[in-house]
């Protein structure tokens, strides 16, 4: 036998099974997103590696260690693009869209990729739902995206994921406590990881998403910026707070709360939920005021997020079931007269299947209650029909030619 290959490690298929709570997941987000007049972007699944080394980071571990870049035919570095915004700022620069009025606002999804350890919600090629607006600095677009993400969630049947909400400050500000910081960890540096302790001077931050004991323990004890925000910083978080409690959503302040990604200032947050075990964060984001600038745009204020689909199909208490089909056509012999019922009814805007395996009489009417179809007509042998209601077994005598008007009625 010829040897059979697999989807490549940290990679799944998406079934039929699967789709409806993936459709779901997409519907949710457009209708929230639109409605708050959000247009949907697409940008390309690679980029050149640049932008992301400048974008996200040389010192995050998405840089460092989880990208999938290559060489193309010709001798470009491309990378298959671990996530949106630097991306979106790219089309925002690209386009101009400085001169549209302000903010921009934005949604996408699609796949990412991520060279990472695969495990349960863990996967290298992963699917988000995102949003981003672009050109307004004011604390009101920090609330409507978190507001409009805790909706999306809610739409989707997960009430209670939880809101871990911070402030960065500015990065001067943001600077000057860094630089406390990696006083902190020095002098704690023989409990540190061998990782922290190495990017003690370039990413002292992240020694609060350590999950090595040690450095736990240590961080325990350090100084979180939150305790040290100032003047606008402060002021801005204070407004972000009071529009949520206004609006009747809670949160979790956690001043460890770092996110994995360098653009961050102010405003930092990430939903989490407690079913979905090591893996817990669903979506997260926060404001990027220096990104659009660092790839070569005027200053621009902007904030955003990205969600997980894969985490919130696992977060899922019961997953929507497909879509069932409107009508199951069973053929008593002719079954060119079904085939030929079928073409006529999908014609006219009915979801209809037949029996294509040719089963027995008795397999046709086992495959349609199979298929969930509302109803099934039955074309016996004597050219007369019957229409089937399946859920309550009620059957009628229907003049075939009025079956397609019956029905398209019914469907409608
Ligand atoms: P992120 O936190 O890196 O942020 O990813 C957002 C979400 O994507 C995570 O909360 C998680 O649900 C999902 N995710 C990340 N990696 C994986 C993976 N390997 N497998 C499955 N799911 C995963 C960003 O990507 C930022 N671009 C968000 C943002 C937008 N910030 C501002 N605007």
């Amino acid at each position: 036998m010829a040897r059979k290959h697999q989807a490549p490690k940290g990679t799944f298929d998406v079934l039929p099974a699967d789709e409806a709570a993936r459709a779901a997941v997409h519907e949710a987000a457009a209708r929230r997103l639109g409605a708050a007049g959000y247009g949907r972007i697409e940008t390309p699944v690679f980029e050149d590696t640049g932008l992301f080394e400048r974008g996200v980071g040389e010192s995050t571990d998405i840089v460092r260690k989880e990208m999938f870049t290559f060489e193309d035919q010709g001798g470009r570095s491309i990378t298959l693009r671990p996530e949106g915004t630097a991306p979106i700022c790219r089309a925002y620069v690209e386009h101009g869209m400085h001169r549209l009025p302000q903010p921009v606002k934005l949604w996408y999804r699609g796949p990412f990729f991520r060279y990472e350890r695969p495990q349960e919600g863990r996967f290298r090629q992963f699917n988000q739902i995102g949003a981003e607006a672009i050109g307004a600095g004011s604390a009101m677009v920090d609330a409507e995206l978190i507001i409009l993400l805790a909706g999306t969630f809610a739409d989707l049947g997960i009430p209670d994921a939880e809101l871990l909400l911070s402030s960065l400050g500015s990065p001067a500000a943001r600077a000057g406590y860094r630089g406390e910081l990696s006083d902190y960890l020095r002098e704690h540096e023989g409990d540190l990881s061998d990782d922290v302790r190495d990017r003690i001077d370039a990413n002292p931050m992240r020694a609060f998403d350590s999950d090595h004991a040690g450095t736990r323990a240590v961080m325990e004890g350090a100084p979180q910026m939150l305790d040290r925000l100032a003047g606008e910083d402060a002021e801005h978080f204070a407004e972000v707070r009071s529009l949520l409690d206004d609006a009747g959503l809670a949160y979790t302040l956690d001043g460890s709360l770092v996110r994995g990604l360098d653009y961050y200032n102010r405003t930092v947050f990430e939903f989490t939920c407690d079913r979905l075990g090591a893996q817990s964060g669903l979506g997260g984001g926060g404001r990027y005021d220096g990104l659009v600038e660092l790839l070569g745009g005027p200053p621009t204020p902007a904030v955003g997020w990205a969600a997980g689909i894969e985490r919130i199909l696992l977060a899922l208490e019961t997953p929507p079931d497909p879509e069932p089909i409107d009508v199951f056509v069973v053929a008593g012999e002719d079954r060119a007269r079904a085939f030929a019922l079928v073409g006529e009814l999908r014609e006219a805007g009915v979801a209809a299947d037949l029996d294509l395996a040719g089963r027995s009489f008795k397999g046709q009417m086992k495959q349609a209650d199979r298929s969930r179809a509302a109803h099934a007509v039955i074309l016996e042998p004597d050219g007369t029909a019957k229409l089937r209601d399946m859920s309550s077994g009620d059957q009628r005598e229907i003049e075939p030619a009025a079956i397609v008007a019956a029905l398209a009625a019914g469907a409608r």
